[in-house]
């Protein structure tokens, strides 16, 4: 996970392994996507809020094999666990320069519940919600 998130250029290095003390939890949902033997994506997810969602934190997809339904099939995958699990909703935090996720996000029917802003207009925060149904 670590190594595709490194290649990930839109992500600051190390972004994730500064964190990771935070994912050591029980809740922690970790999957990743693989084609021919090669990790291509991933996805992580913890209970965060306790108010019966579970945080999706951090996903993303190499370069190389995006716009082929990766990230689709892997938020999929963690909302079905996530149900099994017994949470109700999905949070997601994102940015205004992330305009691909923002896509995804709007055309699947996730709700926005609030916003952060930030010094850098792109960076403000954007919180986004989906019920599991
Ligand atoms: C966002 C990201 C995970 C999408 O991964 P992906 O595997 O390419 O996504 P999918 O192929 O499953 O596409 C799903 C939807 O995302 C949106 N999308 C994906 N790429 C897009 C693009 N280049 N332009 C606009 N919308 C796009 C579309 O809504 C698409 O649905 P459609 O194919 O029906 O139009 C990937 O672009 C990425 O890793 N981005 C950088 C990191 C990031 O933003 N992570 C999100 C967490 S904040």
């Amino acid at each position: 996970m670590l190594k595709i998130d490194e290649k990930i250029k839109e992500f600051d290095p190390g972004h994730i392994s500064a964190k990771l003390d935070k994912f050591n939890v029980p809740s922690l949902i970790v999957l990743i996507a693989s084609e021919n033997g090669i990790d291509i994506g991933y996805s992580i997810s913890y209970d965060e809020f306790h108010d019966g969602s579970i945080h999706a934190c951090y996903g993303g997809v190499l370069h190389e094999y995006r716009g082929k339904g990766v990230y689709s099939k892997l938020a999929e995958k963690r909302a079905q666990i996530a149900k099994e699990k017994g949470y109700t909703s999905i949070k997601l935090y994102t940015r205004n320069k992330r305009r691909e996720i923002l896509t995804y996000l709007i055309t699947r029917g996730w709700n926005i519940m609030g916003f952060i802003p930030k010094k850098d207009l792109e960076d403000n925060r954007i919180l986004f919600e989906k019920q599991l149904v």
